[in-house]
């Protein structure tokens, strides 16, 4: 398997610019300590809007081996949309990905598998790489629907966006009983889920397409999950919230390779 593993850290709503500008060295600092190889892992940073700036010259300027990115994108280009962050304001701060249709998101704004296209389209018409996420509430997992809720949401998501573009994209599955609560997914839950959100893609694209979009699971990855969570042959990486704010443990799940 060719795929790099990509660890990135959701930050959410926590941390100011300053706040953050100390995470990020000491992140740095941790990576170098346990000789992180950034050929075997990407390690990501995805701050709230106000610290984008501040990571990007810190890490420019030390040559970090982390690359960041934004939490949401606006489906509109640059204009009278008092509040929204634009493609084009995110791709002048050299953000890499940006989390688009994150579960807090659907939740707390509404947002649709249709905005979600529309944002992840927009993401890609700026050059940037949507991680697109998906995942189920508890109910549906205790119906049983879990992988079609799943796979449901991905064909939105992915709606009128071409193989060429899916095969660079990351998708997130995050079921959200499992976000920010503890309680973990387990490797074989990930990985039932993440292998049905290949075999999609595979339908809606072909094999090489299947075979080259990135994976992660997310919901509670901390240093003592995460490598058996990674060792399932379609988990490509984590997306973590929690324990993305403290250096060392984040460090540590960059690093799960060793
Ligand atoms: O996007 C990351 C996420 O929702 C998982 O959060 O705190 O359970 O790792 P957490």
């Amino acid at each position: 398997m060719s795929r790099k593993p990509i660890l990135a850290g959701n930050w959410k709503m926590n941390l100011d610019h300053l706040a953050g500008l100390s995470l990020v060295q000491d992140l740095g600092a941790a990576l170098a300590d346990k000789d992180h190889d950034p050929s075997k892992a990407e390690a990501v940073v995805i701050p709230p809007f106000t610290d984008i700036r501040t990571v990007q010259v810190l890490v420019e300027g030390d040559k970090l081996p982390i690359a960041w990115g934004a939490q949401d994108i606006s489906a509109h280009d640059d204009g009278a949309y008092t509040g929204e962050i634009s493609g084009s304001m995110l791709a002048a701060l050299k953000c890499s990905y940006v989390v688009v249709g994150h579960s807090e998101r659907r939740q707390y704004h509404a947002e649709s598998d249709a905005l979600v296209n529309a944002k992840a389209k927009k993401v890609i018409e700026y050059g940037m790489t949507p991680i697109i996420c998906c995942g189920e509430a508890l109910e549906v997992r205790k119906a049983g629907k879990h992988v079609e809720h799943t796979v449901a949401q991905i064909e939105g998501a992915l709606a009128g966006i071409d193989a060429a573009d899916v095969a660079k994209l990351v998708i997130a599955y995050e079921p959200i009983w499992a976000i920010g609560t503890g309680e973990t997914a387990t490797a074989d839950d990930a990985q039932e889920v993440c292998g049905a959100i290949r075999k999609a893609v595979e339908k809606l694209y072909d094999a090489p397409t299947a075979e080259a979009v990135r994976i992660q699971y997310g919901g509670s990855v901390k240093p003592g999950n995460v490598v058996e969570i990674m060792s399932k042959p379609d988990v490509d990486g984590a997306l973590v919230g929690g324990a993305s704010l403290k250096a060392g443990d984040f460090a540590d799940i960059v690093t799960f390779y060793q």
